[in-house]
Formats: structure tokens, sequence, C-alpha cells
């Protein structure tokens, strides 16, 4: 079946309003989406800003409700099971964006590393210490440093203690929901190759949800394009940037910034095309609601949301 397969997943969340705060309208978050990671390669979930990304990886592992529609994890359906002791929150782990938040400043390096263990398995004080000293030799940090707190390191050594967390229990799949967008980008490339270095090593499988799509490209194998809780088009990597078919990927391939130089000139064309196209075709790829249609293949990885007919 697959290792980890979203079937049609909807998230809506109710806005309230009026004089006795009933429920008037549904911001429809994630709305239909279909997609199925395979073991050991990286997926990409791409999409402007408030297109449901999050959403869609927090329902995954339980941080949101789901509306309706299905999860499974390695043929078992995890659909809506929220408990954190549950077997497959051990396999599945979530990496945040804010290295800066996401870890409580009051807690020592060894706390926070050990969470996850402490929930799931009963080691000796020196035990634990000995698995968080080799945790944190593994993501490249001083292992002598377990009783610092969050505010003595860099945002970029924040985010290592911050995966350190995440691989503890040996997770088979992690959830990356922006994890670099927060630091510095020269330190960026630093966590992203670090994250692939430690892929293989770890046998893991990413989920690697990201608004930009050269860290999508930098990291991906398999990538979904969202805009407004739909796909546009889901496809390989060579696919999406070397023959995107929707609009909306072609606008966003043209936008990532020109790092060859002697491609400069193609790609000032190329964006000049795709600003054209857009205009001329909008009524094309969207429905009368502004809304992406169904995806229909075009390969058997490749699928483009397009009208039912053309
Ligand atoms: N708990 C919530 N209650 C109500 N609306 C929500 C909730 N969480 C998310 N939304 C709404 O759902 C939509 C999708 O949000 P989401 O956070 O998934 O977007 P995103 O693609 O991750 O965006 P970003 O790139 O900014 O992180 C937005 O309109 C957001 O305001
Ligand atoms: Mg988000």
């Amino acid at each position: 079946m697959g290792f980890l397969k979203i079937e049609d997943l909807k998230v809506h969340f109710p806005i309230k309003g009026g004089l006795f705060g009933r429920t008037i309208d549904h911001v429809r978050a994630v709305d239909g989406v279909s997609f199925t990671l395979e073991k050991g390669k990286t997926y990409g979930l791409v999409g402007e800003s408030g297109s449901g990304k999050s959403t869609t990886g927090r329902a995954i592992i339980g941080l949101n409700h789901v509306t309706s529609g299905k999860v499974y994890f390695e043929d078992k359906e995890i659909t809506g099971v929220t408990k954190a002791k549950s077997d497959f929150r051990k396999d599945i782990q979530m990496i945040f964006q804010d290295p800066y938040s996401s870890l409580n400043p009051k807690k020592r390096v060894i706390d926070l590393v050990a969470e996850p263990l402490r929930n799931f398995e009963k080691l000796s004080r020196k035990e634990e210490r000995i698995r968080v000293q080799e945790l944190l030799e593994l993501v490249g940090l001083n292992p002598e440093s377990i009783l610092k707190y969050p505010h003595e390191f860099s945002g970029g050594q924040r985010q290592r203690i911050g995966i350190a967390r995440a691989v503890a229990l040996k997770p088979k799949l992690i959830i990356a929901d922006e994890p670099v967008s927060a630091l510095d980008v020269s330190v960026q490339a630093q966590v992203l190759n670090f994250m692939k270095e430690i892929q293989d090593e770890l046998d893991l499988t990413y989920m690697f949800i990201s608004h930009d799509l050269g860290v999508i490209k930098h990291m991906c194998d398999h990538i979904g394009i969202m805009y407004k809780g739909r796909y546009v088009e889901e496809g390989t990597a060579k696919e999406i940037f070397d023959n995107p078919q929707h609009i909306y990927t072609k606008r966003l391939v043209a936008a990532i910034p020109d790092i060859d130089p002697r491609k400069r000139e193609e790609m000032k064309q190329f964006r000049a095309e795709v600003n054209s196209e857009y205009e001329q075709s909008y009524n094309d790829y969207f429905n009368e609601e502004g809304l992406a249609y169904g995806l229909k293949p075009i390969t058997d990885t490749h699928l483009v949301a397009l009208p039912e007919k053309g």
C-alpha cells in the first residue's frame, strides 16, 4: 500500500460569529488532499502561506482534528489518533520551524532531549545520560553541553537540539515543518545537509514542509504543491522543476532566484512567458471560486489539477 498514505484528507475549522458565537462558516484549511510517501525518500509539501501545509502535517500526527479522509501508516489506519503514547507516535516525529519557541527555555538540554525517551522507555539516569550524549554527538553538538539551556546555543545549534529530540526514539518518519526558515541563510544549508546525512544512517523518511521551493529542490524526491487547501500538482522533483504543468507551479518555479548566471537570460524569458500565460489562462486552471480542480495523471507519478476535459 505505501509507507504513509493520505486519502482525501479534509481539515475544516469553524468560523464563529454573530450574537451567540455560532458557526457561520468554515475555513477549508485542507480540502481533499491525497498522497503517498515512499519509505526512505523525502517528500516535499510546498505552497504559499496559509495554503494548508502545516495543517496537513499536524493532522497526520493527530495535532489537528481530521474532518474527513484517512491516514494510514505502514498499512494501519491512524486517522485522528491523538494519544501521545500510542505506538505510531514513537515512529513519527515532528520538527518545528522555530527552534527558539519550540524548546522550553527553562529546561536543560538533557531534559529536552530525554523527554521523548522518558515517555516510552525506562532508562536509569546513567543510561539516559549516555543516550543523550550519543544523540548530541550524532547531531554535531558537544556531548558535554547536556547541562546547558537553549539560550546558550545559536539558532542552528538549537535546531540540532530539536533534531536530536526528534530522532531520540529512532523514528521511521520525520515531518519537518519549515525546519530552517527561522535560521540565517548561511546556517540553513548546514542544517539541511546534516538532515540529509543522517537520513541514510538512521533509515529515515522525511516529509518536508516549506514555502521555499529552493529548499524543496535541494531536499526532495517527490513534491506536492498546495494552493488554498488543495493540490495543484504532484510529481518527482524532475517533473516539477523541468516540466511544471500547472500555471501556479510554473509561477513558483519561475520565481526561484537564479543561481547559475548562465541561465539568467533563459529564466528571465521563462518568467515573462509565465506571467503572461497566467494573465491569459487563469480560468483554465481555477474554478469560479478560485480553487484548484481535481488531480489528473499525466504520467504514473505526475499529476496535475485540471478541469474534466482539456
Ligand atoms: N487552529 C486553527 N483554527 C482556525 N483556522 C486555522 C487553524 N490553523 C490553521 N488555520 C487556518 O488554516 C489555513 C491554513 O493554515 P496553515 O497553517 O496550515 O498554512 P501553511 O501553509 O502552513 O502556512 P505558512 O506557510 O504560513 O506556515 C489558514 O487560513 C489558517 O489561518
Ligand atoms: Mg505552516
